[in-house]
């Protein structure tokens, strides 16, 4: 039986070629930027929701992986912003680009990725697909607007980090899936159930992201506890703050509006944790948003990719990385 693993696992080399064709039409002093980051690997799992999508509503096209990898490019274009926005020294394993390569030729090289991101998508002459891209980058930089505007505060609340999340991290995955859907032409309220899905799996993976923020580098190959000492108010924290005692909890407050919070502390803050299952907890509360995707999937043909979105629900509570 096809299962999502096997599924992914026959696509990547496909998508790995499209990356690949992608950078070599790059500019020559942004390719090695490019190389780093995506050749560093990363799961790829918004351009195979992406190709799911288009598969799932008919498209055969093989040609389907040049447009799925463009959410491929966004993604790894927001990565190189993130870590230098997060001050983040690791990612997918490796040194960030921007402890590598000079900080503003990284961003620049997260520019150019996006600007060949969006003239594939513009190659296809569909402006549907012009415009969903266009959103989902706006979005997602919106959203990371919202976290700066947050940094450091523990008066945020649940509605304000759902706000931001939506945009920095759900709306690319949105867009992964209503691409696939517009790409193949599917009916608008099918379109819209791949959006919706898209969105609430979104939701889903950043909080369970949140959550391994938590668990150790080599697992997840992003330094542990990296949120907590960027002053990144996520819920795994927001559970551990309310479990402190007043006198506790005042000097938490301090030391992470000051950005005070060093490597030591973020270590026993995990370990506390992970040792009360807050990280498991907030998997559990990522939980409403995957029901919510599953029920998208209701009204949608059934087809087999049908079944593999659905096993990619399970998947997202569940991943180690
Ligand atoms: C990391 O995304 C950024 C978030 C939105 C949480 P992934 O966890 O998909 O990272 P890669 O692509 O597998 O490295
Ligand atoms: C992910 O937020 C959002 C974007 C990359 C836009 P995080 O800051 O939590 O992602 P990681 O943990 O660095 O991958
Ligand atoms: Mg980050
Ligand atoms: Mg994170």
């Amino acid at each position: 039986m096809k299962t999502f693993k096997t599924t992914l696992a026959a696509e990547l080399p496909h998508i790995e070629m499209a990356l690949a064709v992608a950078v070599k039409e790059l500019p020559a002093s942004v390719q090695p930027i490019a190389r780093h980051i995506l050749e560093a690997g990363g799961k790829r799992l918004r351009p195979f929701l992406t190709l799911l999508f288009a598969r799932l509503f008919g498209l055969a096209d093989r040609d389907c992986h040049r447009l799925a990898i463009t959410l491929e490019l966004l993604h790894a274009a927001t990565l190189l912003h993130d870590d230098v926005l997060d001050k983040a020294l690791r990612r997918r394993g490796k040194p960030a680009a921007h402890t590598i390569f000079d900080v503003s030729a990284v961003i620049l090289g997260g520019d150019a990725l996006l600007a060949q991101a969006n003239a594939i998508v513009a190659s296809y002459g569909d402006t549907r697909l012009t415009h969903c891209f266009s959103e989902a980058t706006s979005r997602t930089a919106a959203g990371e607007i919202l976290e700066i505007s947050a940094k450091g505060r523990t008066d945020i609340s649940m509605q304000d980090y759902e706000d931001m999340v939506r945009g920095k991290t759900a709306w690319l995955i949105r867009a992964a899936c209503e691409m696939g859907a517009l790409a193949a032409g599917a009916r608008a309220e099918w379109t819209r159930a791949a959006a919706g899905y898209g969105e609430n799996l979104g939701m889903a993976f950043q909080m369970v992201d949140d959550a391994l923020d938590f668990a150790p580098e080599e697992i997840t190959g992003k330094p542990t506890g990296g949120d907590v000492r960027e002053g990144k108010f996520t819920p795994p924290l927001r559970l551990y703050r309310q479990s402190l005692a007043d006198e506790e909890r005042t000097a938490f407050d301090a030391a992470f509006a000051r950005g005070l919070v060093n490597e030591n502390n973020a270590a026993e803050i995990a370990g506390r944790i992970r040792q009360a299952g807050y990280d498991a907890q907030t998997r559990e509360e990522a939980r409403r948003y995957l029901h919510s995707a599953l029920a998208e999937l209701n009204a949608l043909p059934d087809a087999p990719e049908r079944q593999l979105l659905r096993e990619i629900c399970t998947y997202v509570r569940d991943r180690k990385k």
